[in-house]
């Protein structure tokens, strides 16, 4: 007998759909829930408990409790380091069931949450685990006979917020630093997107980090408010939509709370004449349509030299159209539904505004079949930088090819955004590649290369695309104060 291709993955059971405070799984306390949709079918998936300030506040308490009386905080570092170690094996051995949750909530492909969502995710919690004993301050040579000596302490209860794009992984990004630092959390996942941050709090007891640590309180943009506006909690960590970080600037203020925001972007990815066309080609696809076209680093302006345009451009297509939408939890699928109808909606009011501004719409435009939110791969080619999809961020599978001459054209233009999350440029010409790299305003640059992230490396935006930095040493920063020590020697 002949066995079969590999079998198709399927959803997995839902396990928990309450909010965790106190270590201790509960309805709301006014009894509220929300349901998630599966985009692909737009049928409910589950329906979740929803926070109200009421639950807010006792997760405050909680999380305030846990970490002024311990243990977290004043637990040895290296056992911190140990249970967040265990937490990242506990995610590795139920990979396969987190895949399939992340893949149903959100509608990516299965394929992609087990390439990239899940490794990276476990890989940061270990990075950071390895942090949680390594957090030292200085001593320094003041004047007069003293020991001056600084120390790095956890800001305290902090409160993240996090959107549907990636939520796993995003949650991972929040919780690694903070958690190494000795912080308490309070989360609220999207409304999008609740299920896999769920799972991984149960998880994260289940590894033996202790009640008040870590809480989810789900809900909508009221759930991520009353946080904010919470004098219980010392920081929030926000990434989303810049306008949603202005509200939070503002309700933040009355209690000058500590804020890092990874905010949006609209990437331009530069391919030089005298790149490697085919390379080019490939890291424009991924770097647009990956995550269909939902990532806030997405190289959603594709900027050309001129004398390679067209060339580049036939390739594109083909590249595009080669493209296999449909169902996530089949192996071969490489592009899933939008995330909800509001996102449907705003992509595809892009597209028509793309084609009412005289834009060229190569292949796409219109939606995938009748069910569920997909969009066809799209291509604008005859764009100008001031079209609304040259200039806004559409997140969605929407191309915007813009022909270039020559570097100092393309700097300029590159820069002509108050973006500045990510950008690309593809040349063989060393000089080039640093020469933009010096020169582009943004707080990530690939060279010859799209969308590599590493728990190691920072990633964050210039100008409206965020404020301090996710990953690397340098989000400890977002988690950590410094006290300075001053003692007489006599
Ligand atoms: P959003 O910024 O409204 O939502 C992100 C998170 O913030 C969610 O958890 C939401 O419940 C919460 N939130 C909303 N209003 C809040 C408030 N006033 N106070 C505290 N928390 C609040 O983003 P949304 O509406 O889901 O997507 C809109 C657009 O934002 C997208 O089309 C895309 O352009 C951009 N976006 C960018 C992301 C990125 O990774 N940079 C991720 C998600 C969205
Ligand atoms: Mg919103």
């Amino acid at each position: 007998m002949v066995a079969t291709a590999e079998a198709k993955f399927s959803a997995p059971k839902i396990r928990q759909t309450n909010m965790l405070i106190n270590g201790k799984w509960v309805e709301s306390r006014s009894g509220k829930r929300f349901k998630t949709i599966n985009p692909v079918n737009e049928t409910v998936i589950a329906e979740v408990a929803e926070g109200d300030p009421a639950d807010v506040d006792a997760a405050v308490k909680a999380a305030r409790a846990a970490f002024e009386s311990g243990p977290w905080s004043k637990m040895d570092a290296r056992d911190r380091g140990r249970l967040m170690n265990k937490l990242a094996d506990l995610m590795e051995a139920n990979l396969d069931e987190l895949a399939a949750l992340e893949s149903l909530d959100n509608g990516k492909p299965i394929s992609d949450a087990r390439a990239a969502d899940l490794p990276l995710s476990i890989d940061c919690i270990r990075y950071y685990a390895g942090w949680a004993d390594k957090l030292t301050g200085d001593t320094i040579p003041i004047r007069g006979n003293y020991f001056c000596y600084t120390r790095r302490e956890p800001v305290g209860v902090v409160g993240q917020i996090i959107p549907w794009n990636f939520p796993l992984l995003m949650a991972a990004w929040k919780w690694g630093p903070a958690l190494a630092a000795g912080c308490t959390i309070i989360m609220k996942p999207a409304e999008q997107t609740p299920l896999t941050c769920l799972r991984l709090a149960e998880l994260a007891q289940e590894a033996g980090i202790p009640d008040g640590v870590i809480n989810v309180i789900p809900g909508f943009g009221a759930t991520g408010a009353a946080m904010v506006k919470h004098p219980g909690i010392d920081k929030i960590a926000f990434t989303g939509h810049y306008e949603t970080a202005q509200k939070i600037m503002v309700d933040a203020s009355t209690t000058l709370k500590r804020l890092t925001f990874e905010l949006g972007g609209k990437s331009p990815n530069v391919v030089f004449a005298d790149a490697d066309l085919d390379a080019a080609v490939a890291g424009a696809e991924f770097g647009l349509f990956f995550n269909q076209g939902q990532c806030c680093c997405a190289g959603s302006r594709l900027f050309v030299e001129q004398s390679v345009h067209d060339k580049f451009v036939d390739k594109m297509l083909t590249s595009a159209k080669a493209r296999r939408l449909g169902d996530p939890f089949d192996p071969n699928t490489t592009q899933g539904p939008q995330v909800d109808s509001d996102q449907f909606n705003k992509i595809m009011s892009y597209i028509d505004k793309g084609k009412s501004e005289g834009a060229k719409c190569l292949t796409g435009g219109s939606r995938f079949g009748n069910k569920g939110y997909f969009i066809e791969p799209t291509i604008f080619t005859g764009v100008t930088d001031e079209m609304a999809i040259a200039k806004d961020e559409i997140f969605g599978p929407v191309m915007s090819i813009l022909p270039f001459q020559g570097m100092d054209e393309i700097i300029t233009r590159a820069n002509s955004t108050h973006y500045g999350l990510a950008a690309a440029v593809w040349t063989k010409d060393v000089q080039k590649a640093h020469r933009f790299a010096a020169s582009v305003r943004a707080g990530t640059v690939w060279v010859n290369c799209y969308d590599v992230f590493d728990a190691a490396a920072p990633f964050g935006g210039f100008k409206m695309s965020g404020m301090g930095r996710e990953l690397g040493a340098a989000a400890l920063a977002n988690y950590t104060e410094s006290k300075t020590v001053t003692m007489s020697l006599g």
